[in-house]
């Protein structure tokens, strides 16, 4: 299902009491993987799910409080600004969510819905 507004189209992605705590769900939407997560205190945050160093699974990944460790060599991404901690350097793009009638959606630009 989708909703759209004057900036994003709204996509159905899972059920917010699916999602466990700290354990990422990968969300595809015309070609775009997003990894969404369910943090300790209930907040959700969704990133691009590709790692910016060799494109290791985000989702994959093991959540540390605000973070998201990449399975593959490490690298630790700031979940709500998708930054590439240092030493390392990157980012990662983020995307909106919100919750409707218990489920979670998240916001994709209206550039995208339309370019397709
Ligand atoms: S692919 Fe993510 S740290 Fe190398």
């Amino acid at each position: 299902m989708k909703i759209q507004d004057e900036q994003l189209v709204w996509v159905q992605a899972v059920s917010y009491e699916d999602l466990a705590v700290n354990t990422g769900k990968t969300i595809r939407y015309q070609g775009e993987e997003v990894a969404l997560f369910k943090m300790k205190n209930g907040k959700l945050q969704a990133i691009q799910n590709r790692c910016p160093h060799k494109e290791g699974v985000l989702a994959e990944g093991i959540v540390c409080d605000d973070h998201v460790y990449c399975p593959m060599h490490d690298r630790k991404i700031h979940l709500p600004s998708g930054l590439v901690q240092a030493p390392d350097t990157g980012c990662v793009r983020t995307y909106t969510t919100k919750v409707l009638d218990g489920s979670i959606y998240i916001g994709f630009p209206i550039e995208k819905e339309m370019a397709s």
